[in-house]
């Protein structure tokens, strides 16, 4: 579907995400000629900068960010011609005039807000739009994470936005959502017959969802050390994963139709008791070791780290969806920094066979696992057992594998590029619709709760490993295992 002429105005339009991703997926979708010639970015910022310094600071900043592969000097310079700049105070409802001055009148023209600033501006940002006249019915507004810190917030953010916006101009990016695996994962369940009669308890034994990063918290110990694993992975990522895997067929794919399903997983989870916020619930804070064989710091020494914070880099629980389908079923989500690899991905564990028929295979008889994997190389595996050549029945694990990028030669779209374009058709299926937040918060507050009264730290765990021994314990009380701790020695 070709996009209409627009006008994108990037609040935060100098910071680390405009430059880092958000500029360089826009001018990815210009290089394979998705934007109308009539697009328009218009940057905001606090510098008083002309238009001129503004692009030399984006050739300085947001150009180091594209694979030079996708590097072309005429198209670079021809995206430039569509960035302009606004330097503005967003708590100063005057120096809005100076945004209203650029933007097109024009209703046939989308405007859309993308709100890349600390979640509180968002309610200034929205009033003063709405002040001076800006905020029109044909107008969008996307909002950047972290939507809230618990419940009461992100309920105030949805409440103020929603007085200047309506619900079906609002796009709360979960980045996640954009990934091409995990629209794979609409697809396989949803495009095929296959899993759909398996998809449910009688069959599927336990689900793992892990998000594992090599990296540590960068230059971003500001944010981080007041949000940790839980709020900035868990609460969304992890838990929009989930919801995926778990949710009912939607009657449609549009965007009403899927949310609504995702929210009853959201509303079906089981409610965490005391008890069970102590055992089900782990979480941990890396110290220093080796990640790729480089030594590096714990979480308390890195630049500008509180030396007793106790914010946790990694959280590991057990989740269950109180429903027909899944009752009974454990879901282990997981996710730190500073671990041993850099991966995500959803690993759904069949039940064994019933009534085994053949002689006990060495190692004995694997479950069936079917691996959704995001990151770093997307793909599937399912792992079947398949009898070994020669004589006599000798049963082996093996794996059928379909790596996308093998498949599908064509070039792959990162998440933000796929959201800017949802974002500028107006297609709200892969944004968070303000009751699945709400839910989510919902249901991880308890936790956050039972942690502020805890008197013990985080757990340690050593960087470049898989987090504290009390995530394997965790797992290792239904009789599973994470999935590397499953696999051979190499
Ligand atoms: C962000 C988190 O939402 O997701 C970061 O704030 C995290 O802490 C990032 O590193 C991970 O995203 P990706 O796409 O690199 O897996």
């Amino acid at each position: 579907m070709a996009l209409s002429d627009f006008d994108l105005v990037l609040f935060g339009g100098s910071g680390d995400l405009a430059m880092r991703k958000l500029l360089p997926a826009l001018y990815l979708r210009d290089r394979a000629q998705n934007l109308p010639p009539g697009g328009r970015i218009i940057c905001v910022g606090r510098h008083e900068w002309s238009r001129e310094q503004f692009v030399d600071a984006v050739n300085e900043n947001a150009k180091p960010n594209i694979a030079s592969a996708m590097f072309e000097s005429v198209l670079w310079t021809s995206f430039c011609g569509r960035i302009d700049y606004v330097a503005l105070d967003a708590g100063d409802p005057s120096s809005y005039q100076a945004l209203v001055q650029k933007m097109r009148p024009d209703p046939a023209i989308t405007r859309v807000f993308y709100l890349a600033t600390p979640p509180s501006l968002f309610a200034t940002i929205c009033n003063n739009l709405a002040a001076c006249g800006l905020a029109t019915s044909n107008s969008r507004v996307v909002l950047e994470k972290p939507l809230g810190r618990d419940l009461a917030s992100a309920r105030q953010i949805n409440a103020e936005v929603g007085r200047v916006f309506s619900e079906s101009q609002i796009f709360r990016i979960d980045h996640y959502l954009g990934k091409e695996t995990v629209q794979n994962l609409l697809a396989l369940r949803f495009g095929n017959v296959l899993f759909e009669p398996l998809w449910r308890r009688e069959w599927i034994s336990d689900v793992q969802i892990t998000i594992a990063e090599e990296l540590g918290v960068g230059n971003r110990m500001n944010y981080y050390d007041t949000a940790g694993a839980l709020r900035d992975m868990l609460q969304n990522h992890l838990l929009q994963l989930l919801c995926i895997v778990a949710m009912e067929p939607p009657v449609s794919a549009s965007a009403d139709a899927v949310r609504d399903e995702k929210l009853k997983v959201l509303r079906s989870l089981k409610r965490l008791s005391p008890q069970e916020l102590a055992q089900n619930v782990i979480r941990g804070q890396y110290r220093s070791g080796h990640v790729d064989g480089m030594p590096v710091p714990g979480y308390r020494k890195e630049p500008g780290a509180n030396p007793a914070s106790r914010t946790e880099t990694f959280v590991a629980l057990k989740a269950e969806i109180d429903t027909w389908r899944w009752a009974g079923v454990p879901f282990f989500l997981r996710t730190g920094k500073r671990m041993a690899d850099q991966l995500a991905e959803v690993v759904v564990r069949f039940k064994s066979v019933p009534h085994p028929i053949f002689a006990q295979p060495h190692g004995g008889y694997h479950n069936n696992s079917l691996i959704i994997r995001l990151q770093p190389d997307e793909g599937l595996q399912l792992s079947l057992m398949a009898k070994t050549p020669g004589d006599g029945m000798r049963l082996k694990p093996v794996e059928l594998e379909l790596d996308f990028r093998e498949t599908f030669k064509t070039p792959r779209m990162d998440a933000y590029e796929r959201l800017l374009l949802d974002v500028l058709r107006g297609h709200l299926t892969l944004f968070m619709r303000s009751d699945e937040l709400e839910a989510a918060w919902e249901w991880v507050e308890p936790i956050l709760k039972f942690w502020e009264q805890e008197e013990d730290d985080p757990i340690p765990y050593a960087a470049g490993s898989w987090g504290p021994a009390a995530a394997s314990a965790l797992i290792g009380r239904d009789g599973l295992q994470w999935r590397e701790e499953a696999l051979p020695e190499l």
